[in-house]
């Protein structure tokens, strides 16, 4: 099982997107693959229609000792699971604060989810605990970023915070990749933003992009993505290309369990 976290301290740089979006790609070419929203506004479980399950059946659970986690409570969509969020995850911040409230998921993941071969954490817009939980649990981190001022200083924090993760509290994390996205190659701006980034930060930014694209900025609520509804439009043929370059690092990193057959 290959867990992975997308995250960015700054709001509407296309996380939930991304994390929709890869995880279709991935369900659509054969693994097993569950998308846990770890965000207390739920617009990943919104996006896929799936709505608001009562606290118990969703990812709250994972933070809830008192309640014995029934598989039900996962949500299958056509390419892909879904854990929904709950808006208690709001509330339940105020009682984790142990030093150990880090390490729910990474327990939680190992008892129910060994089964998947891919998770995504969709990750809501601050450092919260749910953000470190799902920073501990995984293997890689991948930080969407709009190419504009307030998100590139957003992805630069995330990033440092997934260094830090690794260093103090989960060796196996790769360093984190930066994914340009809603890129408008006709700003200057956005040029500019995407050349800081690559010459400082190099081989972890991904190489592909993905572009402002109608079809991901549509909201359904049916489960289904761009690669569904507008499979040859911008957004489909830019997330399979970022699904490829992830898949090709998955091989470099962690080669043993990269074999699946797509
Ligand atoms: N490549 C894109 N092109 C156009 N609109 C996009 C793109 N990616 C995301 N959006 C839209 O931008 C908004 C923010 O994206 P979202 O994925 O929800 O960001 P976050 O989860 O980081 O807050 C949403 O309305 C989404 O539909
Ligand atoms: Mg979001």
């Amino acid at each position: 099982m290959i867990p992975i976290t997308v995250c960015n301290h700054k709001g509407g740089t296309g996380k939930t997107t991304t994390t929709l979006m890869v995880s279709a790609a991935l369900g659509l070419s054969g693994r097993r693959v569950l998308a846990v929203d770890l965000d207390p506004q739920g617009f990943l479980s919104r996006l896929t229609g799936t709505g608001e399950p009562p606290a118990e059946r969703s990812s709250h659970a994972i933070f809830d000792d008192g309640v014995d986690f029934d598989r039900t409570s996962i949500v299958p969509l056509p390419a892909f699971d879904l854990l929904p969020s709950s808006s208690r995850l709001s509330s339940a911040i105020r009682r984790l604060n142990r030093p150990v409230d880090v390490l729910w998921v990474r327990e939680f993941s190992a008892r129910h989810l060994a089964d998947y071969d891919f998770v995504l954490y969709d990750t809501a817009a601050a450092v919260t605990v749910y953000s470190l939980n799902a920073l501990v649990a995984s293997r890689m981190v991948v930080i969407p970023v709009l190419p504009e001022y307030q998100p590139v200083v957003g992805a630069e924090q995330t990033w440092q915070t997934a260094a830090t993760v690794r260093k103090r509290l989960n060796p196996d994390l790769q360093e984190a990749v930066f994914l340009l996205t809603m890129v408008d190659g006709r700003k200057k701006e956005h040029r500019a933003f995407g050349h800081y980034l690559r010459e400082r930060y190099g081989d972890s930014v991904m190489p592909s992009v993905v572009r402002t694209s109608a079809s991901l900025a549509a909201t359904r609520q049916d489960g289904l993505t761009a690669f569904d509804y507008d499979p040859r439009g911008r957004g489909a043929v830019d997330y399979a290309n970022v699904v490829d370059g992830l898949l090709r690092r998955v091989e470099r990193s962690i080669p043993a369990e990269a074999s699946v057959e797509s």
